[in-house]
């Protein structure tokens, strides 16, 4: 079965490359996405990438995903630390998601270390830049694989 992956951005990743380099690097959304798209052809997957700054556009394409995704690679951003609603959309939706961060967030700022995210995701990954979600996908998808071969 070839998976399909739905790639969530949050709020303010639109401006990736201008925002705050030194803390998240001069990588671009589109070149993120261009690299997601590159390996996700190689990991024999097709993607699905949005980036919203609303909390319910986010809860809406997880509410969505299970009719043509078998899992959600996201970077909740600041929702991260936040949004009940987009944690409980995932645990209603129940399909296997990776956090992602470009940023270490358990290294910064106090109201960063606690993610809503983290306890209804299969894991999190922070800290490596934009390899995070190269890293987060390669991860989901062993994942999917796992269980489909089992
Ligand atoms: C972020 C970390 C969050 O704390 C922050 O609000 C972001 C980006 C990251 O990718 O490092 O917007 O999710």
């Amino acid at each position: 079965m070839a998976f399909k992956v739905l790639v969530l951005h949050g709020p303010n990743l639109n401006l990736l490359g201008q925002r705050e380099p030194r803390v998240y690097g001069q990588v671009t959304l589109e070149t993120i996405n261009q690299s997601l798209h590159n390996l996700a052809e190689s990991l024999g997957v097709t993607l699905e990438c949005l980036q919203s700054n609303h909390e319910g556009v986010l809860v809406d394409a997880i509410q969505g995903a299970p009719s043509h995704a078998q899992g959600i690679l996201i970077n909740p951003a600041a929702y991260t630390h936040t949004s009940v609603a987009i944690r409980d959309a995932i645990a209603a939706v129940s399909l296997p998601t990776v956090e992602v961060h470009l940023s270490n967030i358990h290294q910064r700022e106090s109201f960063r270390h606690h993610s809503y995210i983290a306890p209804v995701a299969l894991g999190q990954i922070a800290g490596f830049g934009a390899e995070s979600y190269l890293l987060g996908l390669r991860a989901l998808v062993a994942h999917l694989q796992k269980v489909a071969s089992a």
